[in-house]
């Protein structure tokens, strides 16, 4: 941990952030299975979080300005619930916008822990906040946040919030998200609040919209990994080469994207060599879609209790304040 300069206004920065060994390894372990798949926390560089934030503006991603409309709708009851003078632990921060409307709603939160794994972008967006926030203590944590990050020596003794918008708990397999869910207990502690954003399962046409916009910003963003690759990696992919698809499964109630492959081809990454076959898939993204009793089974399992839960008049997402045993 260390103690930033006086030229900004984060109160600490913590640098955890994940090495590129990391990256390496799991792009060549993904694209060494059967089903050839990356893991997708590696769409966020820093093109990735802005092209990402393009998708939160566009017309078929409901996802944003829905969950933004619950937020100011129901300030004065997530006012009423959440405990004062809380820490709020973010998880995933990215743009940090959702937090404004968290952070008017509650009464004199204290402190503010984004934490995200797009570094630069965490530090430019928590320092906004922290100008904007004088009043609110900003302590900035660059890491994975589905690994357990101990902010223990970071946040104040007070009541703990965790904020975990955007349906990003979607983006986990379900036994994931309880282990995630487990682990964000075990930070906030007993009574402690979780607000957390879950997208809600609808007509397919709706959704596969949602992931495969008119504009082709979403099929940016999944190619931008191969980008990625090829700068950071040595990768030799040729973008033409690959083409975006999302698709909703029912069974598993999840859209999944792929990259595919439009012909035969060869590519290289680190050295190592990856065949295609024509039609053959990168599995790059899952996000799965809950009822609101299939998600308050999932958060039981982890310890949190439903609180209070927010939906819209159309039903296409909610919000949930779980508070652990
Ligand atoms: N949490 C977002 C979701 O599942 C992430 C997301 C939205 C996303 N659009 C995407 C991830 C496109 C990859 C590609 O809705």
């Amino acid at each position: 941990m260390r103690s930033v300069g006086s030229e900004t206004a984060l109160d600490t920065f913590v640098d955890l952030e994940p090495a590129s060994d990391d990256f390496r390894a799991d792009v060549l372990a993904g694209l060494a299975a059967p089903q050839k798949a990356i893991p997708s926390k590696y769409f966020y560089d820093e093109t990735g979080s802005r092209l990402f934030e393009r998708i939160c503006g566009l017309e078929e991603y409901y996802p944003t300005r829905t969950e933004t409309e619950l937020l100011s709708a129901h300030a004065d009851d997530l006012g009423a619930l959440l405990p004062a003078e809380a820490s709020v632990i973010e998880f995933g921060s990215g743009s940090a916008d959702k937090i404004r409307l968290l952070a008017e709603a509650l009464r004199r939160p204290r402190c503010y822990v984004p934490i995200d794994i797009s570094r630069g972008h965490l530090l430019h967006n928590a320092e906004l906040f922290a100008r904007a926030h004088p009043d609110i203590q900003v302590s900035a944590v660059c890491a994975d946040f589905t690994k357990t990050v101990d902010v223990g020596a970071i946040v104040p003794a007070g009541p703990r919030i965790g904020f975990f918008p955007g349906s990003t708990i979607g983006n986990l397999k379900p036994d994931a998200a309880v282990d995630f869910l487990r682990g964000a207990a075990k930070t906030l502690g007993s009574g402690g609040y979780l607000v957390i954003g879950v997208d809600l399962k609808k007509d397919r046409a709706v959704l596969e919209a949602a992931y495969n916009d008119a504009e082709g910003v979403t099929a940016a963003f999944n190619l931008n990994l191969l980008r990625r690759i090829n700068r950071e990696l040595g990768g030799t992919f040729e973008l033409k080469d690959f083409e975006h698809c999302a698709l909703y499964g029912e069974a598993h109630g999840r859209i999944e994207m792929h990259l595919v492959s439009r012909r035969t081809h060869r590519a290289e990454v680190a050295g190592a060599t990856f065949d295609f076959a024509a039609g053959e898939t990168i599995h790059t993204e899952n996000s799965y879609k809950y009822a609101v009793d299939e998600f308050h089974e999932l958060a039981a399992r982890a310890g949190f209790h439903p609180a209070l839960t927010l939906t819209d008049p159309l039903d296409r997402f909610s919000i949930h304040c779980l508070r652990a045993e």
